[in-house]
């Protein structure tokens, strides 16, 4: 290596966000007067949840925030609530420090977006800022001042039931989107905003590598693969000035990572230069015993000394520091580090200036599922969708005859969001029956039949469903419906799926084609030889092999949120033209696993992906490419890409290249059409990826309308870790793809000097 090196650190781009003389000294005004419990109280983030049932007054909680024992809660619902525990805080305590108030606030909070996944594949970070903006102004009106999101943690083992949860599994495509987060949570000046709230990244580090896609389980990598393919979006967060960075529950290099010093201080305090507050998940500390490395208080000891600053639920911090102190495990300037982060994010949020900031009642009965955000909603849940399949131009249907709408998602008011949607009312949203029947109007007929259970087996679908059930029916009954319901008409759209709670937290599965019951019923229905379409709701890529060759249309929904109803009818009828495209790679199999676009070189590439070749890296039942990649989606129009051309065959050291394709919308629709462009290094010090996603436009495009593309490349982007963790690239040869998707490119080489 290298033209350009620089040791492994992105810190030397970013800058002070906090540095605020006016801060230290107030803080260190407040902490001079705060005993050893009252900050160790700091340290500590209960649930609300249950423990806010009746009165305040008498809840533990507010007990606990009497006696200066929590710096903050999460989990409580409704802005007099919380309102009433800040008063508590402000008004009856001698040190009135106010209360940093939590949710999960991940895809909306009353008006409900599509899931971070379906985000994702707008590929679109103005629609992210906007939906992350929205989230803000509703929960910031309820008494919510910090989020538990953006999740940025690449994923791509689809078993992972919160794969979901983030933005795929490509790190610049995720980097780009997690900054987008943070900026529309948090805006540009939280302090004196009531309608932003503070994020929190998650879940550092490398969850989403959880082996086996079996969650909670361990994540362990080598540091080449960390540095490359997982850390961006981490740190883009970070360059974005996110306010909290959440640890995760799984172990790196064996230790879990609430604990884990390298993680949370050499890699995350001093490379990326992350200077906000550090917090555990749920009870990690806790988990550290079932881990079977520590028993609470020498786990509190470990988790304070790695860096965390904020203990979420297990009370290790304040119930078992003061005694570690006096035994000297632990420092008080750790102790005093880590308050001192509470504070600041406090004062960072203007509750130092005004604590009932976020708990203005009038706001949360004006502001919350507003008609302008429920529009915003719909029109974003459009951009979400994928179109991966259409023969013939089937879609969109046209607004007439009989449509039979079949399938136990059709009709599932309740299931219609998604997980992490737990501060949402589903009675308000509608279904998919009512969005299809008042897009038709008079003009057209929706009949509906369920069809089918999401399981045959009664146990299986309660354990799927979760909190979400469904009314259940005889498997047999409702087939005979439906099929009846199906001959009486001219098409069918098939709602099938996964159900809400299929995907998220602890929602792994090894079976991840459509659950057996609806996969019967689909089977069924196209055996009728009417025209069919198969309307997909899913949390992850699902294994798709017999529909794709047996459904004539294929619209992949996701879980749109609150609006699903109207937002899939717009595109079905044709009033919005699709133009999602995949985040994640649609495997063929699940043997496939983990399945990415952007596999590394073997020495031993696959020549003939059609047939098995012996001493090839290969499988001898499946090919080695996904169903549907990375980049893939359809449109109810179509683009012609013209040559690629490079404006040089050379980039010059600290110089640029462009990059220009010509796009024509060459079919018969308006529409937005997302130009991805692709790099590979040809030889490296380390084995690279055979492309890898460093640039895309989402453009649009009238009727026959052309334009140019441009990418400007830089150096930048030819940059990777090596084998030294050295960051820089090699010069030499590179080939540059441009294309609709990371399949179907179109290459030419340049040299990089
Ligand atoms: C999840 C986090 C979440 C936290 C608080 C945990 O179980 O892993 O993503 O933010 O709970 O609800």
């Amino acid at each position: 290596m290298s033209a350009i090196t620089c040791m492994c650190s992105a810190s030397a781009q970013i800058g002070n966000h906090f540095g605020n003389a006016e801060m230290d000294r107030f803080i260190s005004g407040l902490m001079n007067r705060m005993t050893l419990q009252e900050k160790l109280g700091q340290l500590n983030l209960p649930s609300g949840g249950d423990l806010v049932t009746g009165p305040v007054q008498c809840s533990p909680l507010a007990e606990s925030i009497r006696l200066q024992k929590i710096g903050g809660f999460f989990n409580v619902l409704g802005v007099e609530k919380i309102r009433e525990l800040q008063r508590v805080a402000v008004e009856e305590t001698e040190l009135k420090i106010p209360l940093v108030v939590g949710m999960d606030v991940i895809h909306g909070y009353k008006t409900v977006f599509p899931i971070p996944l379906a985000m994702s594949c707008s590929w679109d970070p103005e629609v992210v800022e906007r939906a992350a903006e929205i989230a803000a102004a509703e929960a910031s009106a309820d008494g919510i001042c910090w989020t538990f999101s953006p999740m940025v943690d690449i994923a791509r083992d689809a078993r992972w039931g919160r794969i979901a949860e983030g933005n795929g599994e490509d790190p610049y495509l995720g980097a780009v989107l997690a900054e987008a987060y943070v900026r529309g949570y948090q805006g540009d000046d939280l302090r004196n905003s009531e309608r932003h709230i503070m994020t929190c990244v998650k879940h550092f580090a490398f969850y989403g590598a959880s082996e086996s896609g079996r969650d909670y389980n361990i994540a362990d990598m080598s540091r080449i693969r960390m540095y490359n393919e997982y850390m961006a979006p981490y740190r883009a967060a970070v360059r974005a000035g996110a306010g909290a960075v959440m640890s995760s529950f799984n172990t790196v290099d064996g230790v879990p990572a609430t604990a884990n010093r390298w993680l949370l201080t050499d890699l995350l305090r001093d490379e990326m230069g992350f200077e906000g507050l550090l917090v555990t998940d749920y009870n990690s500390i806790g988990e550290m015993d079932t881990h079977g490395v520590a028993p609470l208080k020498e786990a509190s000891v470990r988790a304070l000394n790695a860096g965390t600053d904020m203990d979420m639920v297990s009370g290790g911090f304040l119930n078992t520091l003061e005694e570690s102190l006096r035994e000297g495990k632990v420092t008080e300037a750790r102790i005093d580090e880590a308050c001192r982060r509470v504070l600041e994010m406090k004062y960072r949020l203007g509750l130092f200036d005004d604590p009932y900031k976020y708990c203005r009642p009038e706001r949360a009965r004006k502001e919350l599922f507003t008609e302008e955000h429920r529009a915003e909603a719909r029109r974003i849940a459009t951009e979400t969708f994928v179109l991966l399949k259409n023969d013939d131009g089937m879609l969109p249907l046209k607004r007439q005859g009989r449509i039979a709408l079949i399938g136990p998602l059709g009709d599932a008011r309740n299931n219609m969001c998604g997980m992490w949607c737990s501060t949402c009312d589903p009675e308000r949203h509608g279904t998919l029956l009512e969005g299809l029947r008042a897009a038709v109007g008079n003009q057209a007929e929706v009949v509906y039949a369920k069809g089918s259970n999401i399981y045959y087996d009664e146990q299986l679908e309660r354990g799927a469903v979760g909190t979400r059930p469904l009314q259940r029916g005889d498997n047999r009954q409702l087939l005979e419906e439906a099929l009846q319901v199906a001959a009486e008409s001219d098409v069918i759209v098939a709602a099938v799926g996964e159900s809400s709670e299929m995907s998220g937290e602890s929602a792994s599965r090894t079976d991840i084609r459509i659950p057996d019951a609806q996969r019967d019923l689909l089977k069924a229905l196209q055996a009728t030889g009417k025209p069919i379409v198969l309307l997909l709701f899913t949390g992850r890529p699902l294994d798709l092999t017999w529909e794709s060759a047996n459904i004539p249309a294929i619209l992949n929904v996701w879980f749109a949120g609150s609006e699903t109803g109207d937002a899939v009818a717009d595109v079905l009828f044709g009033r919005v033209v699709p133009s999602g495209k995949l985040t994640t790679t649609f495997p063929r199999s699940v043997g496939q696993l983990p399945l990415y676009y952007s596999q590394v070189r073997t020495g031993r590439p696959d020549g003939n992906p059609d047939a098995f070749d012996r001493f090839q890296s290969n499988y001898i039942d499946c090919r080695n490419d996904g169903l549907y990649p990375f980049g893939y989606g359809l449109s109810y129009t179509t683009f012609e890409y013209g040559e690629m051309t490079l404006s040089a065959e050379t980039m010059p050291e600290g110089g640029t290249l462009e990059v220009r394709v010509p796009v024509t919308n060459t079919g018969a629709y308006d529409a937005a059409e997302i130009v991805q462009l692709y790099i590979h290094d040809r030889y490296a010090d380390i084995a690279r990826p055979v492309k890898e996603l460093k640039g895309f436009q989402r453009i649009f495009l009238k009727r026959g309308e052309s334009r140019e593309v441009t990418f400007t490349l830089t150096s930048e982007a030819l940059k990777y870790y090596n084998s030294q963790l050295e960051y820089g690239y090699d010069p030499g040869e590179f080939q540059v793809m441009v294309g609709p998707n990371s399949r179907d490119v179109q290459t030419k080489t340049f040299r990089a000097e």
